[in-house]
């Protein structure tokens, strides 16, 4: 079984949960700069900045190919509660056929953004248990 773990970040903490993931699938964590040729499941997750995902979540999201990336479990962090970035990455994969297998999402509060003086990427031991036990479903199912 392929697995990939891709992330896009601006501040560190979705790249964080990327790491746990990865270290779980026994893969590398990398950023979209760098294509997914195949993969059985793709890990994928975002930020959301002002209501949406970055351009470069998005941008990713539509090089995939369905016949090559039989299924994604997204993971998504943000500020406040609401999931619009997996909303919004949930209808591109939708749009090409590709079938979603999960979601994952933390609300970070003020962490990582910078305006607020607080860093990112430092997770909680809580957060890292929530998202390891996300990793191991995903690769079972
Ligand atoms: C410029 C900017 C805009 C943001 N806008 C929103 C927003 O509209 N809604 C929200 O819930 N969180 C918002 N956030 C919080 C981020 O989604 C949150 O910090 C997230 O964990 C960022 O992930 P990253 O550290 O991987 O970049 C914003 C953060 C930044 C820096």
């Amino acid at each position: 079984m392929t697995i990939a773990v891709r992330y896009q970040t601006r501040n560190g903490n979705t790249k964080a949960f990327a790491e746990q993931i990865a270290a779980i699938a026994g893969v590398a964590a990398q950023s979209t700069n760098t294509p997914v040729e195949q993969a059985d499941t793709l890990f994928f997750g975002g930020g959301t900045y002002f209501m949406k995902p970055d351009k470069a979540a998005s941008a990713f999201m539509d090089t995939l190919d369905p016949t090559k990336v039989k299924q994604i479990a997204l993971f998504t962090t943000s500020g406040g509660p609401e999931m619009v970035t997996d909303k919004a990455l949930t209808k591109i994969a939708a749009d090409k056929g590709i079938p979603v297998i999960g979601h994952f999402h933390k609300v970070m509060g003020g962490k990582g953004m910078k305006i607020l003086g607080q860093s990112g990427g430092v997770l909680k031991d809580d957060q890292i248990t929530d998202v390891k036990d996300f990793a191991r479903k995903m690769l079972a199912e």
